[in-house]
């Protein structure tokens, strides 16, 4: 059988140092008989410096034609001048909407060794471990009309959030679907009270619930009360469900309750291609962090974590993936930490490489 086949887009900022790690596991999974088939391709403004596009069509094409997809991060200030078109971040959507990754799974999980980082009560967030369930592919981010404009003697800008019935009823799927593996509750979060697309997210979600995922436990919250759950107390949520820019923000919040974005892995999931595989690609939830980058101040675990997820959703390697996660739950339990993780503790921060080697030591010691 053919080796499972990857691409890889580091991207911008700190995206090729992490990614750099994240090829240290993958080459000693090679090592152990669990060899893929690499190719590594341009995004964002690396892609904008060499083609003057976020993303080439060439690389939208290996991009379908791959396994799965991992990126490392787009963005920077250089591109701030960009058309809004050829912006680094329209690579990405651009993959996201033509792959069609409409369910974006965003775990939070607090690692013990990190509760006392997090600016909650370690008690608030010690042993949190939820899953945020993002539409990703419509929203407010693709709807139409859009744009700047000018109406009598001022510019308007318009976006618009539509969701239709089927875009919430496949992401609500994958919500239950994931429930049922965990601990079988599931939130669905949006302002029902003021806006139309939410209503009918709402309902969908419900019928969808009732129609299929009866044995689920389903809530239903609006977006800012769950925000502020989100910090009261997090662990009353298993699964939760939410709209594309809902997502984005709640995201964001549910990855600071950890103690670091630097940790938080992403798997943006459509549906299965002929080999049964989900359309995928995976990718750390931090952005590009120009002010560090290149100074061996970059966290690779949010990457490394990512490329364990594509191991799990992308390959049914499960176990590869909890070996993973259990290397990085031990070099943290050891004390290693990268510069975004010095707080009180007063230890000297390792650089990138380092985490990435002793990631990988991890593993090849079992
Ligand atoms: C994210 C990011 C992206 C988004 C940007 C980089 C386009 O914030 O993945 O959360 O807004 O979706
Ligand atoms: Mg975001």
């Amino acid at each position: 059988m053919a080796n499972p086949s990857l691409l890889i887009l580091p991207g911008d900022g700190i995206g090729p140092e992490v990614m750099a790690e994240v090829r240290k596991v993958i080459d000693w999974f090679g090592t152990r008989g669990l060899a893929f088939d690499v190719e590594e391709d341009l995004v964002g403004g690396a892609a904008y410096d060499a083609h003057a596009t976020p993303l080439a069509d060439a690389t939208m094409e290996k991009a379908h034609g791959v396994d799965a997809v991992l990126l490392g991060a787009v963005g920077g200030p250089k591109y701030d001048v960009l058309d809004f078109s050829v912006k680094p971040e329209r690579g990405l959507l651009r993959l996201r909407k033509e792959m069609d990754l409409y369910a974006n799974l965003r775990p939070a999980q607090c690692f013990d060794a990190l509760a006392d980082f997090s600016s909650l009560k370690r008690d608030v967030v010690a042993g949190l471990d939820i899953m945020i369930v993002r539409e990703l592919t419509s929203g407010v981010y693709f709807g139409e009309p859009r744009g700047i404009h000018t109406e009598g003697n001022e510019r308007v800008g318009i976006n618009t959030q539509r969701y239709t019935e089927s875009e919430i009823a496949r992401v609500a799927r994958s919500a239950f679907e994931l429930a049922r593996k965990r601990a079988n509750r599931v939130c669905s979060m949006e302002k029902a009270n003021v806006m139309e697309s939410g209503i009918l997210w709402r309902e969908v979600v419900q019928e969808v619930h009732d129609r299929e995922y009866q044995d689920v436990e389903l809530s239903h919250m609006y977006a800012d009360a769950g925000a502020m759950q989100l910090t009261r107390w997090p662990k009353q949520f298993d699964v939760i469900v939410t709209d594309n820019l809902f997502g984005d923000l709640l995201s964001d919040l549910a990855a600071m309750l950890t103690g670091s974005l630097g940790m938080l892995p992403s798997a943006s999931l459509g549906a299965p291609m002929a080999n049964g595989r989900p359309k995928a690609l995976y990718e750390p939830v931090h952005g590009s962090a120009p002010d560090i980058a290149g100074q061996g101040k970059a966290n690779p675990i949010a990457c490394i974590l990512s490329f364990a997820m594509a191991l799990r959703y992308s390959f049914d390697l499960g176990d590869e993936a909890t070996r993973v996660e259990k290397a990085v739950e031990a070099v943290l339990a050891d004390g290693l930490r990268t510069a975004d993780l010095i707080g009180e503790e007063g230890r000297a921060p390792v650089t990138t490489q380092e985490m990435g080697d002793a990631i990988v030591a991890r593993l090849a010691a079992g």
